[in-house]
């Protein structure tokens, strides 16, 4: 199985953002989780961080007939974009929408979620071993 994780604006600032809502795990810790987790499936499990919104529309239908599922953590972008939306609805792909804090928890605005209304399940809250659950729930879920 070929899963791609998709992360938006800022995720690459990991460990030094924000520690106190996001944690110390840098960028290159969530990669290294990423890898453990293909490794332990023995699945495919490729990754891209954009800060712009139009690469991630880009990325997502590049990954049409390419993966199988998509992980993404837009970020920001969560909360505004439409078109990471219709790209998602677009291509078909079984998706799931990871945020490491607890949005639910947080200002009113990060409570809405466009991308998550084409996501079969979201996970929030779970720092990264978020995105482990979220590469779970798509293999447990392969149609
Ligand atoms: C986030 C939550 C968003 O509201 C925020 O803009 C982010 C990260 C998360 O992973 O908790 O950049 O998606």
């Amino acid at each position: 199985m070929k899963i791609l994780v998709i992360n938006g604006p800022n995720i690459n600032m990991l460990g030094i953002r924000e520690p106190g809502i996001y944690g110390a795990n840098t960028f290159h810790d969530l990669l290294a989780l990423l890898d453990k987790t293909a490794a332990d499936l023995n699945i495919q499990v490729d990754q891209y961080q954009s800060n712009h919104e139009g690469y991630i529309v880009d990325k997502i239908q590049q990954a049409y007939g390419v993966y199988e599922g998509i992980v993404i953590n837009p970020a920001a972008y969560t909360h505004t974009s439409i078109a990471i939306l219709d790209a998602l609805k677009s291509v078909s792909i079984p998706a799931v929408e990871v945020h490491i804090s607890d949005v639910d928890s947080r200002e009113a605005f990060r409570q809405i979620s466009y991308a998550g209304l084409a996501c079969a399940h979201t996970i929030k809250g779970q720092g990264l071993d978020g995105y482990r659950q979220a590469i779970e729930y798509l293999v447990n879920n392969k149609s």
